[in-house]
């Protein structure tokens, strides 16, 4: 039996309105339970395409999830499927308090008020954030949003998790944290980020971006050991002053 394919993309261009091309004919497939990190300097186009695999961005070419085209007439049920947490957590978090955030998406999609409750504290337990469920998010610091940012998105238990820097702004703890939730959670992750390190950790497969295409796809610690790659694609550089 061939492994599942979650992700199917062919030929995905995309430019921004203002004419900047962000993505230029990307391809390529991630299989089930597949943790996938993507890495590539600034501006590589990251971020654009984790925006096109639930329709928040429509570029020219195909985006399958699980085998079904996103279209305009299926975007509820892929964002069932497709969990993003955004690269900036003020994105995500838009409620009152911490707990009315992380029961938002599990409320929308018709869970009990049994199920909302315990989706709610598991998600919360995942990033160590239950202490603040009373809290006004907005009262939160950068780091704290990151980690409620995330518990919005598990407490919908998707298939896929699509995170966009997950660690950036975070302690040494807290990365550890979210790392570790991040491990627990054991179905489909791709993960953009600049943090090489969490991706020799937890991702078993790296794809580099440059300029809006893939320009390398293999197993992580293959590609993160490749010093010569990755000095061409800014990726690891020399001492940066002068001593
Ligand atoms: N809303 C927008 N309008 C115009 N251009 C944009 C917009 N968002 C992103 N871009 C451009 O698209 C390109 C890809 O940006 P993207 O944010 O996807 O890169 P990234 O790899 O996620 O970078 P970073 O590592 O800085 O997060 C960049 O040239 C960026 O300037
Ligand atoms: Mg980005």
């Amino acid at each position: 039996m061939s492994i599942k394919e979650m992700i199917a993309i062919d030929n995905l261009s995309y430019t921004y309105p203002d004419g900047t091309k962000a993505l230029d004919a990307v391809s390529l497939r991630i299989y089930k339970k597949e943790c996938v990190g993507i890495i590539g300097p600034n501006g590589a186009g990251k971020s654009t395409l984790l925006l096109h695999l639930n329709g928040i961005l429509k570029g020219q070419g195909v985006v399958k999830i699980s085998g079904e085209e996103v279209r305009d007439d299926n975007l509820c049920d892929i964002r069932r499927s497709v969990g993003i947490v955004f690269q900036d957590p003020e994105d995500q978090l838009f409620m009152p308090t911490v707990e009315d955030d992380v029961a938002f998406g599990p409320i929308n999609l018709g869970y009990d008020r049994k199920e909302i409750e315990s989706s709610v504290n598991g998600a919360l337990e995942d990033v160590d954030m239950i202490k603040a469920k009373k809290r006004i998010s907005h009262h939160l610091s950068f780091g704290e949003k990151k980690r409620i940012a995330l518990a919005t998105i598990l407490s919908m238990k998707p298939y896929i998790l699509a995170l966009d820097e997950p660690t950036s702004n975070l302690d040494p703890k807290g990365r550890c944290e979210i790392m570790q939730a991040l491990a627990k959670f054991d179905k489909t992750k791709i993960i953009a980020t600049h943090d090489l390190d969490m991706v020799f950790e937890l991702c078993s497969r790296t794809i580099i971006f440059d300029k809006g295409r893939l320009v390398a796809d293999g197993p992580a610690k293959e590609i993160l050991s490749d010093k010569a790659l990755l000095e061409k694609h800014n990726l690891l550089l020399p001492f940066c002053l002068q001593r």
